[in-house]
C-alpha cells in the first residue's frame, strides 16, 4: 500500500471514531478519498479497495450532503451520477481554437509531410522527433480547470465555439474533478471521448430489443451520449476519455509534447499507453503499419495514427494554417464503413441446411477491398434493422469478418423499397424450409439438398452412426462430384465398378468399402435414426425413438402429440421429427434404404434373454480398456441400461481409476461394486480383447 494511501486510510478511521469532527471537513475528506479511489480504479485500472468499501464512502457522503445541502458543490462525486436535465447546450468559445488535422492516406503522403516539415525548419530540423499516437475515433472535448478544479467541459463544435457539456462529462469517472497535486493550476486539456466496442454493441442490442434506432458505430454512440440533455442518460452510457493535448496553460511551461503527456498523467488524467517517440519518418511508418494490423485487438475504435512534432519550439516555428497545425498530421486507415445500396436479398443454404439471407450490394470499397455482399444473419435481424431491397445502408467490414449491414439510412427511402420474405421452399432442392420454435435460423429439411449432402453423408457414415469404414471425406467428395451418391440410400446401390474407378482406390480397398457398406445394414434402428441427421435428434433421442416405436414406419407416422408424450422429447424435437418425416424426398430415401436391406426394425423378440437385461449400471472413474462411450454401448448391446447416478435401484457400479463420489455412494448403499476385471468377466470379455 502506498504511503499516501496509508494516510488516507488512517484519516478515514480517525474520523469515523471522532464524532465531534466538523461535517464540512469530513465532506471534504470523503470527496478526496472518493476521487482518489476513482483515479485508482478508472485511470490506473488498479483499485485499492473493494466496490463495497467504495460504495460505503459514497453513501456516507450522500447522506451528509442530504443533511447539509448547502455543502453540495457541482464537482462533488455525488454529482457525477447525473444532475438535472438541462434546457439546451450553452455555447462555449474556446480560448484557444480546437484545430483539426490534415490527413494522409498513404505512406507517400506521410513522407511528403516529413519533407515539408524539414524544408520549413531548415537547419532546425536536425533534432526533429515525432510522437505517434493512436487516433481515437470519438469526439474531441476541452476540459477547463480553474484553481485545480474542473469547472467546464465543451465539445469541439466548429473549433471556435463548442457546446457546454460539463454536466455530462462529470459522469465520466476517469475525468478528475480536482487535479492531483495541481491545486492552483488553470488548464485547458484536450482529449477524445469514446465508447468501448463491447459496450457499444451491448447498447445497440438493448436499443434493438427496445425498437429504438441503432447507432452506426461507437463514435456516433459516444457523440449521441455526450450530447444528451439528461445527464442521467449519459451516466448510464459507458463513456471514457483519453487526454492528448493541452490547449492553454498559463501557469506551466513545457518543452516537448512528451513532457505534456507525462504531466497530464501525473495530474491524474488518462493518457493512452501506446504513445511512442519516433526518431524519423521510417519509425513513424512502422508504427502506422503495426497498428493498421493490430487495430482490432484494441477494445476501442481507432481510425488512424496522429503524428506530432515533439519539440514545442519547433511546433511554434511551424505554426498553423487557418484549419490545422503544420506540425501534425493524421494518417488515416482505409475506411471500414461506407454507404451503398441493397440491390437484392438472396438466400444461401449452408452445410447444415441453414438459410442465410445475403444482401447483394452495389459494390463499394471498404478497408482496401471491394465489397458486394453482406451477411444479414437471419430473418429477425432483417426485421429488427428493417432492411429492405432498394435501401441505402451503411455497411462495415471489420478485420477478416464478413461485411455486415450496420443500419439503414431511412432518410434516403423513396417508397419503392421492397420487404424481404424468407422463401418457404429451399432454393437448392425445393424441400420445405422450417423454422423451429425458439430458433432464429430457418432450415431446409431435405436430406437430398445438395448444399447439405456432403456433411450429411459424412455424418451418416460416421462411427457413431452407420459406421462405414473407409467412407471418409476424400471418398465422399468424389462420390458426390461424380453424381454417384445423391442421397444416403445411393450408398447401398454402389457397385464395385463405381468404387474402383475413384482416385487412389485399389481393388482391395474397393472390396473392403463394399464389405463395410454391407456390414452397416445391420446396425439397428437407433443408429439409422441417428444417421439421418434429423435436427435435434442425437444418439440418445434416436435410441429413445427406436425403443418406443420399434420400427421406422411407426416413427414416420408419429404425430407431434405422440412424440411429446414421451418424457425425453420436447416440442422442439417433436416438431423437427415431424417436419423431417413429412418431406416426400426424405420418405423416399428411407424407402430405398429399406429396399436395399438396411434393417429398420428393432429386433425386440428375445430382448429379455440378453445377459444384462433389466440391469442398471453406473460408471465412475477411467477404464483402461474402453472409453466411457464404448463401455456404455457394450452394456446396452447386452440389454443393460446405464445411469448417471447411484441409487438403490442400481445393480452394478463399475469403478475405474480415480473414481468420483459415486463410488462412496455405492458403498453407502451396499450396491455391488465391480472393478474393470470384474466388469469384463461379467460381459464375457475376459478372454482376449478383440473389440468386435
Ligand atoms: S491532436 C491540433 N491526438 O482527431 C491537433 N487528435 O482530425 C489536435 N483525435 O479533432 C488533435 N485522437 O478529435 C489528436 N491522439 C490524438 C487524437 C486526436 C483522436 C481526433 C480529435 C481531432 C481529430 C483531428
Amino acid at each position: 500500500m502506498a504511503g499516501g494511501e496509508r494516510q488516507f486510510k488512517r484519516q478515514l478511521e480517525l474520523n469515523l471514531s471522532d464524532e465531534s469532527s466538523d461535517v464540512r471537513k469530513r465532506v471534504e475528506e470523503l470527496r478526496e478519498l472518493i476521487e482518489h479511489h476513482n483515479y485508482r480504479y478508472y485511470v490506473l485500472d488498479d483499485p485499492e479497495i473493494s466496490d463495497a468499501e467504495f460504495d460505503a464512502l459514497m453513501r456516507e457522503l450522500a447522506a451528509l450532503e442530504a443533511q447539509h445541502p448547502e455543502l453540495v458543490t457541482p464537482d462533488s462525486p455525488t454529482q457525477r451520477v447525473g444532475g438535472r436535465p438541462v434546457e439546451g447546450f450553452a455555447p462555449v468559445a474556446h480560448r484557444v481554437p480546437m484545430l483539426s488535422l490534415a490527413n494522409a492516406y498513404s505512406f507517400e503522403e506521410l513522407r511528403a509531410f516529413d519533407a515539408r516539415v524539414r524544408r520549413f525548419l531548415g537547419a532546425a530540423a536536425h533534432n526533429l522527433e515525432y510522437v505517434t499516437e493512436l487516433k481515437i475515433d470519438g469526439l474531441a472535448v476541452s476540459l477547463i480547470y480553474e484553481k485545480g478544479r474542473f469547472v467546464q467541459g465543451a465539445t469541439r463544435g466548429d473549433g471556435e465555439v463548442g457546446e457546454d457539456v460539463t454536466h455530462n462529462l462529470r459522469t465520466i469517472r476517469s475525468i478528475p474533478m480536482k487535479l492531483r497535486g495541481g491545486k492552483e493550476l488553470t488548464l485547458d486539456v484536450r482529449g477524445e471521448v469514446y465508447m468501448i466496442k463491447r459496450e457499444f454493441e451491448k447498447l445497440n442490442e438493448e436499443r434493438r430489443r427496445a425498437g429504438e434506432p441503432l447507432f452506426a458505430n461507437p463514435r456516433n454512440a459516444a457523440a449521441g451520449s455526450l450530447r444528451q440533455l439528461d445527464p442521467g442518460i449519459t451516466a448510464s452510457r459507458p463513456l471514457d476519455i483519453f487526454l492528448y493535448a493541452i490547449g492553454y496553460s498559463p501557469d506551466r511551461e513545457f518543452h516537448t509534447h512528451m513532457e505534456v503527456l507525462e504531466t497530464l498523467k501525473s495530474l491524474g488524467f488518462r493518457v493512452n499507453p501506446h504513445i511512442r517517440l519516433c526518431r524519423d519518418i521510417d519509425e513513424v511508418i512502422e508504427y502506422c503499419e503495426r497498428w493498421g494490423e493490430r487495430r482490432e485487438e484494441l477494445d476501442y475504435e481507432i481510425d488512424g495514427i496522429v503524428v506530432k512534432v515533439n519539440s514545442l519550439s519547433l511546433q511554434e516555428a511551424l505554426g498553423a494554417t487557418a484549419k490545422s497545425p503544420r506540425w501534425a498530421i493524421a494518417y488515416k486507415f482505409p475506411a471500414k464503413q461506407g454507404t451503398t445500396v441493397v440491390k437484392d436479398i438472396k438466400v444461401q443454404v449452408g452445410r447444415t441446411g441453414a438459410l442465410t439471407p445475403l444482401a447483394i450490394l452495389e459494390p463499394i470499397e471498404l478497408a482496401g477491398s471491394v465489397v458486394s455482399r453482406a451477411t444479414l444473419h437471419n430473418e429477425d435481424m432483417i426485421r429488427s434493422k428493417d432492411i429492405r431491397i432498394g435501401d441505402t445502408v451503411i455497411v462495415q467490414k471489420a478485420g477478416d469478418v464478413i461485411p455486415e449491414v450496420v443500419k439503414v439510412v431511412k432518410e434516403r427511402r423513396t417508397g419503392n423499397e421492397r420487404e424481404f420474405v424468407m422463401p418457404s421452399k429451399c432454393p437448392e432442392c425445393g424441400s420445405d424450409v422450417v423454422r423451429l420454435e425458439g430458433e432464429a435460423v430457418a432450415r431446409c429439411v431435405g436430406v437430398r439438398c445438395p448444399a447439405q449432402l456432403r456433411e450429411g453423408v459424412l455424418h451418416f457414415a460416421s462411427r457413431d452412426a452407420m459406421d462405414i469404414e473407409g467412407m471418409g471425406p476424400a471418398v465422399v467428395t468424389q462420390l458426390l462430384d461424380r453424381g454417384l451418391v445423391r442421397d444416403f440410400a445411393d450408398i447401398y446401390y454402389l457397385r464395385f465398378d463405381d468404387i474402383v474407378g475413384l482416385e487412389r482406390m485399389g481393388k482391395k480397398s474397393a472390396q473392403n468399402l463394399l464389405n463395410a457398406i454391407e456390414a452397416s445394414k445391420d446396425r439397428g434402428l437407433a443408429r439409422v435414426v441417428y444417421a439421418l441427421g434429423i435436427r435435434h435428434v442425437g444418439e440418445n433421442i434416436a435410441r429413445v425413438l427406436a425403443e418406443k416405436f420399434g420400427d421406422m414406419e411407426n416413427i414416420m407416422r408419429a404425430s407431434k402429440e405422440e412424440l411429446t408424450a414421451i418424457p425425453e422429447i420436447g416440442p422442439r424435437i417433436a416438431e423437427s421429427v415431424v417436419a423431417f418425416m413429412s418431406q416426400e424426398a426424405n420418405r423416399g430415401v428411407i424407402r430405398r434404404l429399406r429396399e436395399a436391406g438396411v434393417r429398420m426394425a428393432e429386433d425386440r423378440a428375445g430382448a429379455g434373454d440378453l445377459p444384462l437385461s433389466g440391469k442398471t449400471f453406473v460408471l465412475t472413474g477411467a477404464l483402461e480398456h474402453f472409453t466411457r462411450g464404448e463401455a456404455e454401448e457394450m452394456i446396452r448391446r447386452l440389454g443393460g441400461r446405464t445411469s448417471g447416478s447411484v441409487s438403490r435401484k442400481t445393480d452394478y457400479v463399475v469403478v475405474g481409476r480415480d473414481p468420483g463420489s459415486k463410488y462412496d455412494r455405492a458403498r453407502e448403499l451396499g450396491v455391488t461394486i465391480l472393478d474393470e476385471d470384474g466388469f469384463m468377466k461379467l460381459i464375457g470379455r475376459d478372454k482376449g480383447l478383440d473389440r468386435g
